[in-house]
């Protein structure tokens, strides 16, 4: 693992995530930009004294004249450090769990994902919500053809935290979020309004072609936006609204997904994800819960306990994780991958959400025109 260390918020996830299933066992880690309190924490998560290292550079060369050397490596830093640590261990032949958005530039994204295809090595990005059974449901549902043709799309993640300027009363979380040069162009369309972006996609199968964005910044002296409200047209007509905020007084983690077709909807709310809402033509609507005997493949596989009892955000993730593990495997051994190791996300993925986050700055601050295709390549 390279971030993560004390007090780091996303690594810890990732450490309880790879438990959870036993999917991968953390062995090595340079988790702190501090060196000293990287090896404090090293310690204090039972790892061998030489398998804490200063830095990723250290750890690489380290690592690579190991024979037990790491199979993957978890990219937990700030999105400003994502694409050198990934670029060099996908060069030295390791595969890569990156956290999104996968770069700050497109440029650097486009490059990522053409090493990824040029190595062969793995690269799953952590997009988070991709990882519910309920969501698995849902695009299972909705490619049968359950809900017809799909007209609308609504998505949003809306956020609380940053309602007031933590950023400059030493909150680092926040400090790094609104800093362009560590957090990128985007601020919330970036932190946040890519995981919307990625769940409208992934559910629904559609491709945008075009976006147009209005950004806000309502905390004052705050440098990225803190609220965006983006109106994309996708490929076949399907119209979507996302809708991303920091400043959110009241939602915690809110992502909300509605998705409506000729014959029927379907609503998924994070903060109640093992229910999906199905509503027909004659209006009646159908409560689906995770763990229900008939589910799909997809879901059954990311499901651990019989409806009821709760699974959620940790399990989301260590699906993730599970995911990206049969992946590897299975390239390894030469066969296709279990139903967790299918529709995982990948480079190619982050790149889309790196491209949104280019073309909704680009179309704000042309106020909102022109359209502009947000897919790279
Ligand atoms: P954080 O500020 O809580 O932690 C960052 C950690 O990285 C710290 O331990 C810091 O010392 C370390 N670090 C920074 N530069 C480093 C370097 N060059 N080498 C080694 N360690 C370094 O940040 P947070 O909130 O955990 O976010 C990290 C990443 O995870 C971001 O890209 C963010 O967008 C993403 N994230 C993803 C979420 C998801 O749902 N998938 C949720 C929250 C964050």
């Amino acid at each position: 693992m390279v971030g993560g260390g004390e007090g780091a918020y996303i690594g810890n996830i990732h450490r309880i995530a790879a438990r959870q299933d036993g999917a991968l066992q953390l062995v090595a880690g340079a988790f702190d930009v501090d060196a000293a309190r990287g090896h404090k924490f090293a310690a204090s998560q039972g790892l061998a004294a030489d398998r804490s290292y200063g830095d990723y550079k250290q750890m690489l060369e380290a690592e690579l004249k190991r024979e037990d050397r790491v199979d993957v490596v978890a990219i937990c830093t700030p999105n400003h450090t994502h694409f050198p640590i990934a670029k060099a261990f996908l060069e030295a032949g390791f595969d890569v769990i990156c956290e999104k958005p996968l770069t700050t530039t497109l440029e650097d994204a486009v490059a990522l994902d053409a090493l990824v295809k040029q190595t062969g090595r793995f690269m799953g990005v952590t997009y988070t919500y991709s990882g519910y059974p309920m969501i698995h449901e849902a695009r299972e549902m909705v490619s049968a053809g359950k809900l017809g043709k799909i007209r609308v799309v609504q998505v949003e993640y809306p956020l609380e935290w940053m309602a007031t300027a933590i950023e400059s009363e030493g909150n680092a979380q926040a400090a790094w979020r609104t800093d362009p040069k560590k957090s990128g162009r985007g601020g919330s369309i970036g932190d946040i309004g890519t995981h919307a972006y990625h769940l409208a996609g992934f559910v629904t199968g559609l491709k945008a072609q075009a976006i147009t964005a209005d950004l806000a910044t309502f905390v004052e002296g705050r440098q990225l936006d803190d609220n965006a409200h983006v109106m994309i047209r996708y490929e076949g007509g399907a119209r979507g609204l996302l809708w991303s905020s920091q400043v959110a007084i009241g939602c915690s983690n809110g992502v909300r997904l509605r998705v409506f077709g000729e014959k029927g909807s379907l609503q998924w709310f994070q903060e109640n994800p093992n229910d999906l809402l199905f509503t027909g033509l004659l209006g009646r609507t159908e409560l689906i819960k995770r763990g229900a005997g008939d589910l799909s493949e997809a879901a059954k596989s990311r499901t651990r306990t019989p409806p009821g009892h709760p699974e959620g955000y940790l399990e989301a993730f260590a699906n993730l994780y599970s995911g990206f593990a049969e992946a590897i495997n299975a390239r390894r051994e030469g066969r296709a991958p279990t139903a967790i190791g299918q529709n995982i996300p990948l480079a190619y993925d982050g790149l889309k959400g790196v491209a949104f986050v280019d073309a909704v700055v680009d179309s704000s601050q042309a106020d909102g025109q022109p359209w502009l295709t947000p897919v790279a390549v």
